[in-house]
C-alpha cells in the first residue's frame, strides 16, 4: 500500500520522539512492502516564531490532503506569556475543528514489566485494559462566549458549555461499536446531577445503548469515576465522556500502569485524516537532553497503521518490538524507577527498530 503521512514534530520532546514514531514506520514499511511518504508540517510555537501563527492555513491544507497525521507535541515556557490566539495550544484546538476530529481514543494497557513504576499496587492494577473514548470538539473548551465580562459591577468570567446533540450520538455511537469488539461494556461519565449538558448526555447514551443490547451501560458521575480509576480500575472497559471530563479522567488513567511516556492517542475524523500523538506534552524540562521515551509516540504510531490503514498485522509488528524491548529490560528514565542503566532516546528508537 502507499500512503501520505503528515508529520507535525512541533516543539521540545515532540521532535524527538517524533523521529522515532517516523523511523519505526519507515521500518515497518521496509519490512511488510509498504510505501510511506513522510511530509513534514508546522504547528505550535515552532510555528508562531516562524509564521507568526500556531496553525500556519498550509498546515491545514496539507493535512488535509494526507492519509493521516503524527504529531509531536506543542507548547513551552517560551510562549506560556503570549496574548489566547498566539498561544502554542491554540493551534492544537485548530487543527481538531479543522480536521473535525471528534474522538480522541486512549488505551490504557499493562505492561507487567512495568508494574513497578506504577504508583498503584500490581494487584490493582495487572491486566488493565481499558479504553477512553473522549469527545474532542465541543464542550466548554468550543463554548461561546468564553471571556472576561462586568456583571452587576463585579469583575467576573464566562466560559459556555455548549454541545449539539449529534455531537453527543456520534461519539457515544463509537464508543458502543469499539466496546462491541471488546468486552461489551460502556461506562458513560457525566455530571448529570448538576448539569443540564450531563442530563442530555446520560439521555443520548441510554437512546444508543439500545441499538446494542449485547454492550452493557453504565452511567457513572464524574467525580466517582475519577476514584475508581485509581480504586478499582479493572471494573473498567470503555469510557465515554465529554470533553473536559475526557482531558483529566484520561490522563489519570494513563498514570495508572507506568508513565505519561507510554501513552498513545488516536483522534478520529468524521471525514478525512485521523491525527496520532502521544499524550504527553513537550516535556520542556527534559528537551533536547535524548532522554524523553519515544514508546508513547512509536505506540501512535501502530494505532495509525491499525485504524486508518486498516493494517493489522503490521501494528501487531510495533506493539509485539516494544513488549519485546521492555521485557528485554530497556528503560527510558521515565520507566526507570528499578534499573541503574538508562538508555537515551535514540538508542531505545533503535533497540523497537531492531526487534
Ligand atoms: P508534559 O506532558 O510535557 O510533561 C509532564 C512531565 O512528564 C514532565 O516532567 C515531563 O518531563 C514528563 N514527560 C512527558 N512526556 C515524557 C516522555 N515522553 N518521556 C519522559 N518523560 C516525559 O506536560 P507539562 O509539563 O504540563 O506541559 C509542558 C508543555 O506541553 C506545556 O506548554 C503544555 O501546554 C504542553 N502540552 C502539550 C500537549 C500536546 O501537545 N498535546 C499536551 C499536554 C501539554
Ligand atoms: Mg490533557
Amino acid at each position: 500500500m502507499e500512503k501520505r503521512i503528515v508529520v507535525l514534530p512541533g516543539d521540545g520532546i515532540g521532535k524527538e520522539v517524533t523521529k522515532g514514531a517516523v523511523e519505526v514506520l519507515q521500518a515497518v514499511g521496509e519490512r511488510f512492502g509498504h510505501q510511506f511518504h513522510f511530509t513534514y508540517g508546522s504547528i505550535g510555537g515552532e510555528a508562531i516564531d516562524t509564521y507568526g501563527t500556531p496553525l500556519p492555513d498550509e498546515t491545514i491544507q496539507h493535512c488535509k490532503d494526507s492519509d493521516a497525521v503524527l504529531l509531536g507535541a506543542v507548547g513551552g515556557p517560551k510562549w506560556d506569556t503570549q496574548p489566547p490566539h498566539l498561544r502554542p495550544e491554540r493551534g492544537l484546538l485548530k487543527i481538531r475543528k479543522e480536521l473535525n476530529l471528534y474522538a480522541n481514543l486512549r488505551p490504557t494497557s499493562y505492561y507487567d514489566s512495568l508494574a513497578e513504576n506504577s504508583p498503584l499496587k500490581k494487584e490493582y492494577i495487572e491486566n488493565v485494559d481499558l479504553l477512553f473514548v473522549r469527545e474532542l470538539t465541543g464542550g466548554l473548551y468550543f463554548g461561546k462566549p468564553s471571556e472576561r465580562v462586568e456583571r452587576d459591577g463585579k469583575e467576573a468570567v464566562v466560559d459556555t458549555l455548549y454541545y449539539q446533540k449529534s455531537e453527543m450520538e456520534r461519539v457515544i455511537k463509537l464508543a458502543f461499536e469499539l466496546a462491541e469488539k471488546r468486552d461489551q461494556k460502556v461506562t458513560s461519565v457525566d455530571k448529570a446531577n448538576v448539569l443540564e449538558s450531563s442530563r442530555m448526555w446520560r439521555e443520548v447514551a441510554d437512546e444508543i445503548s439500545r441499538q446494542f443490547p449485547n454492550v452493557e451501560l453504565e452511567h457513572m458521575l464524574v467525580d466517582n469515576a475519577a476514584m475508581q480509576l485509581v480504586t478499582n480500575p479493572k471494573r473498567f472497559d470503555v469510557i465515554v465522556t465529554e470533553n473536559m471530563f475526557g482531558d483529566i479522567l484520561s490522563d489519570e488513567a494513563s498514570v495508572l500502569t507506568g508513565s505519561l511516556g507510554m501513552s498513545a492517542s488516536a483522534s478520529l475524523s468524521e471525514d478525512g485524516p485521523s491525527l496520532y500523538e502521544p499524550i504527553h506534552g513537550s516535556a520542556p524540562d527534559i528537551a533536547g537532553q535524548n532522554i524523553a521515551n519515544p514508546l508513547a509516540a512509536i505506540l501512535s504510531a501502530a494505532m495509525m497503521l491499525r485504524l486508518s490503514f486498516g493494517m493489522q498485522e503490521e501494528a501487531k509488528a510495533v506493539e509485539t518490538a516494544v513488549n519485546q524491548v521492555l521485557d528485554a529490560g530497556y528503560r527510558t528514565k521515565d520507566i526507570g524507577r528499578t534499573v541503574n542503566n538508562y538508555v537515551s532516546t535514540s538508542e531505545m528508537i533503535n533497540e523497537v527498530k531492531a526487534m
